[in-house]
């Protein structure tokens, strides 16, 4: 009860995460050289998995807003493939409709809001089933749906994450970052100060409510400033490094902006902040051990699909871990 209680507000949190939000965000604080391993790796499957099929049947799970689709139909494309029939699915409607507008003209996607652990799709539909990060939100179930709508020939491949990896590491920094901002409420003081400043209506408010509203948004800035003194230099440190500019501009300049104006500011950036930190957070929650990691081998395997091994994907650079690579398929699947 408690774990399908938890999973549910997670895919809320996931829904809020994509509501509004604009194509090319969500990769904001990532590493730009991991882009272009994540690139290689699939640019290089898919290449080999497209090569002289006329026509590729794919489905894109979790999708989020179609980076990896986006590389299926460049290589499709590339492979000389006639017919490339997608799909793309993600428990997000923005995010389904975010992917299936970047996709180039001759390569339509259909979108499917749905939960990775309960496709709508028939049994055995796709010649190739695609995850990047996404088939872990939705819990181990997700990789036998996987595997479900896997065709007589076809493949599944995924990259998954991986505990004590590079990305749960990022994951980690960005996280303590964020949460300074968040558990200190630097954004909450920010909306006390500017009330305090800024009475609404004809209501008064005493000199020391004052005083005690521009002393708690002084703590935020120093307790942020520690934490942003603390981070890696990268571009989570730089967007909070921003925030707390774009703050103290705005508590010092308080006049220069219309009150409704100045509360949508501060709405956005809190909501935004969240989001994101709810990003770092549900990533550290769904990174898979090497034990996880067999159990789901065990649950294709289970599905009729061969896994040729369990491998890592390298990071660039540092060493260690980028993900786990599933490379699964039918029996008879070349
Ligand atoms: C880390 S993002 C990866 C997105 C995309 N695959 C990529 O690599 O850019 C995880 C995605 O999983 C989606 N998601 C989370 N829980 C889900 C669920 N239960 N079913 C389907 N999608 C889910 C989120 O909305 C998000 O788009």
């Amino acid at each position: 009860m408690k774990k399908s209680q938890t999973s549910r507000d997670e895919a809320a949190a996931w829904v809020r995460f994509w509501d509004g939000r604009e194509r090319g965000t969500e990769h904001r604080y990532r590493d730009p050289r991991v882009a272009v391993v994540l690139r290689q790796h699939w640019q290089h499957c898919l290449s080999e998995r497209f090569e002289g099929a006329p026509v590729v049947s794919l489905v894109d799970i979790a999708c989020g807003e179609g980076e990896l689709l986006r590389i299926a139909a460049d290589c499709a494309s590339g492979a000389g493939v006639d017919e490339f029939e997608a799909c793309c699915t993600d428990i997000s409607r923005n995010a389904v409709a975010l992917a299936a507008d970047a996709m180039p003209e001759e390569a339509l996607a259909i979108p499917a809001v749905a939960n990775a652990a309960e496709l709508p799709f028939a049994d055995a539909v796709f010649d190739c089933a695609i995850s990047q990060y996404g088939l872990e939100y939705a819990g181990p179930e997700a990789f036998s749906e996987a595997a479900r709508v896997v065709g007589e020939t076809g493949s599944l491949h995924a990259l998954v994450h991986c505990q004590g990896g590079v990305v749960e590491a990022a994951c980690e920094e960005v996280a303590a970052l964020l949460s300074a901002v968040v558990d200190g409420r630097l954004l909450g003081r920010l909306a006390e100060y500017v009330e305090a400043m800024v009475p609404a209506g004809d209501g008064a408010i005493s000199d020391e409510t004052v005083r005690d509203r521009v002393e708690q948004l002084r703590h935020g800035f120093d307790a942020v400033d520690e934490a942003v003194r603390a981070a890696k230099p990268g571009p989570a440190r730089d967007h909070v490094a921003r925030l707390v500019v774009d703050s103290r501009t705005l508590a010092s300049r308080l006049g220069h902006y219309a009150p409704a104006d100045v509360s949508a500011w501060i709405g956005g950036q809190k909501l935004e902040i969240e989001a994101f930190l709810h990003r770092m957070t549900s990533m550290l929650d769904v990174a898979q051990s090497e034990d996880d990691m067999r159990a789901v081998v065990g649950r294709l395997e289970a599905a009729g699909l061969r896994v040729e091994a369990l491998s890592v994907l390298e990071a660039p650079g540092q060493g260690g871990a980028l993900a786990w690579v599933v490379d699964a398929r039918r029996s008879d699947a070349c």
